[in-house]
């Protein structure tokens, strides 16, 4: 479905009320940005049959990298990445609505991002077909979408979306295209190099913003004193930091050096990550974990 013109406003609204996935991954030819409106602060998108938010059990952490040999293991990691870029694109649209006010490169620059959101969500989606696995097959969280009410403002929103959960992602995207690679899972790996590529350029954008609006503070702790009470500066980064894509966006080495020093994420089991595995990740960056 392609639509020749369309307001920021009017396509974050659809993407947010979609009870279709065609209508989340809607992407007009020309968007325009005359009528931002007013705020529009909403609760939680709508979703499509059987693709609402799931409580997630003990049971439904991911596959560890030990069993990721198999493919279906393999696919179960891609259901659950696809699931946190739709939730990408979902924040991405809520902010549209919700900061109407923001200055126009800033929504221009988030408009492209979600695009590119939508991208890695059919990317997602094809590669899952290859394994015999629909989006929706396997259930779907609400994970990032819990600290939404906290983006209150746009430097709040930099602060948890692009240089926190985005800014993870560059650690989790090398770790697992590393391990899809070593299985011989060339595509998924290519894959998973592709989005790293694109959530460098994601988090560059939140850092050139997160400099735009601080003030007497300096970034690091316009970023610290922006992110929510139940989030961490650890949630920044994966259970081992990767420095050369942090530097390639743009990151200072001192706050490189800031975020090794804060703990290891306690997310790390929900991963299934085992030390000695890490210790096998073909990267001179990589530190073992114990
Ligand atoms: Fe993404
Ligand atoms: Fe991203």
């Amino acid at each position: 479905m392609t639509e020749p013109q369309m307001e920021l406003r009017e396509w974050a609204l659809r993407i947010l009320s979609a009870n279709v996935l065609e209508e989340k991954l809607l992407c007009p030819h020309v968007l325009t940005d005359e009528m931002p409106g007013a705020p529009v602060i909403i609760d939680e998108p709508a979703r499509p049959p059987g693709m609402g938010f799931h409580k997630r059990t003990k049971q439904q952490k991911l596959p560890p990298f030990q069993d990721l040999k198999k493919e279906e293991n393999r696919a179960i990691c891609l259901h659950r990445f696809a699931g946190h870029e739709l939730l990408a694109v979902e924040i991405m649209a809520y902010a549209l609505l919700a900061f109407p006010d923001a200055p126009k490169s800033f929504r221009k620059g988030i408009a492209h991002t979600l695009q590119e959101e939508q991208e890695h969500v059919r990317m997602y989606m094809r590669r899952m077909e290859e394994m015999g696995v629909h989006f929706g097959d396997l259930p779907l969280f609400r994970h990032f979408w819990n600290h939404v009410p906290h983006l209150t403002s746009p430097t709040r929103y930099v602060s948890v979306m692009s240089l926190t959960f985005e800014m993870a992602n560059l650690d989790f995207a090398t770790l697992y295209g590393k391990s899809f690679a070593s299985f011989g899972d060339e595509s998924s790996s290519q894959l998973m190099g592709k989005i790293l590529q694109d959530e460098i350029r994601h988090v560059s954008f939140g850092y050139r913003w997160l400099n735009n609006f601080t003030t007497e503070k300096g970034p690091w702790d316009t970023w610290i004193a922006n992110l929510a009470p139940d989030l961490p500066p650890k949630r920044a980064k994966g259970f081992v930091l990767m420095e050369e894509p942090r530097r390639m966006a743009g990151l200072p080495d001192e706050w490189i050096r800031n975020l090794k020093q804060e703990a290891i994420p306690s997310n790390v089991p929900q991963f299934g990550a085992k030390p000695q595995l890490l210790r096998n990740v073909d990267d001179p960056q990589v530190a073992p974990l114990d």
